[in-house]
């Protein structure tokens, strides 16, 4: 894998019940940390990482990530008259003008696997990145997909971003066995989907980056419902093992699981703490908030 990764996947169907009633009419990826939606963080993410084409994955609830990334003429004419530039820049930036977005529906919730696969018309036979946008990852050097990407280049592989996670967790995530796993990085030879502690390889936990080989889509084609009955990735990416080098990759940053309520919290917390106007009223508020409680 050679090639450099220009496409990115962004599985966005499923139901978000963990944030209900918000996400009645609302997405989880739309839900903001300070003032960006979760989606818009991914895709800042994978243009960081050299990606033009987007590829969301939506089901026909979800037209408000497409409206989102679609052109707001009525609010852009409404701010220009009005002299408000900042604000214009803002909502034109959502995608800068050299990237295009591709919208491609999964008409049954059939699972992660599924999702990606419905992804191959767009994609082919290339190189490409999958990103869950409920993992927020922070960082303040090269995003978590850019050092994935960078690392896939340099070792022609598939890259998987990894952390650990305590031992009772292991049964929430995609766990690998690796070998010869330095601090960063080791070659996957196993890799199962949410294993109970007691059987789990080791603790490392798949997070929602991937650097995948475009081989993944006829073993996608090929894998038969897993864990929760859904057609899993973590499957498909067992047999690419067979083929082709996969590796583990440890990332630099945090990540956050947005796609539980803490998690979305915590990271409120972190991002307001890290904003250039609102660090200082962050900061605070919660020394008050904290000695009140
Ligand atoms: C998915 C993957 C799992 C991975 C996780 C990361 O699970 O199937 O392998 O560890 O994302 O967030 P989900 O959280 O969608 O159940």
């Amino acid at each position: 894998m050679t090639q450099r990764i220009r496409k990115a996947v962004f599985p966005v169907a499923g139901l978000g019940t963990r944030f209900l009633p918000a996400t009645k009419t609302v997405p989880k990826e739309m839900l903001p940390v300070v003032d960006k939606p979760l989606i818009q963080y991914a895709v800042d993410e994978a243009i960081e990482a050299g990606c033009d084409t987007m590829v969301f994955v939506t089901n026909r609830y979800k037209h408000a990530v497409a409206d989102y990334f679609d052109k707001a003429y009525e609010l852009e004419q409404k701010l220009e008259k009005a002299g408000k530039s900042e604000l214009l820049a803002l909502i034109r930036d959502v995608l800068p003008r050299h990237v295009r977005a591709v919208f491609v529906t999964q008409t049954e919730a059939l699972g992660l696997g599924h999702a990606v696969l419905c992804a191959k018309p767009v994609i082919g036979n290339e190189p490409f990145a999958v990103l869950l946008a409920d993992d927020l990852i922070w960082n303040k050097g090269p995003g978590a997909l850019r050092q994935m990407a960078d690392c896939a280049e340099r070792e022609n592989a598939s890259v998987i971003a990894v952390q650990d996670v305590p031992r009772e967790q292991t049964g929430s995530y995609g766990i690998v066995a690796t070998e010869n796993f330095n601090h960063r990085q080791g070659v996957i030879s196993a890799i199962v989907e949410k294993p109970k502690p007691e059987v789990a390889p080791s603790n490392l936990a798949v997070v929602g980056r991937y650097v995948l080989s475009g081989r993944i889509f006829d073993l996608l084609e090929k894998t038969k419902p897993g864990a929760g009955g859904e057609i899993q990735l973590t499957d498909a990416i067992a047999a690419l093992l067979k083929e082709e080098k996969a590796l583990a990759y440890r990332f630099e940053g945090r990540r956050f699981d947005c796609g539980s309520r803490i998690g979305l919290i915590e990271a409120t917390i972190q991002y307001a703490l890290d904003h250039g106007d609102l660090a200082d009223a962050a900061r605070e508020y919660m020394t008050q908030a904290l000695k009140g409680a």
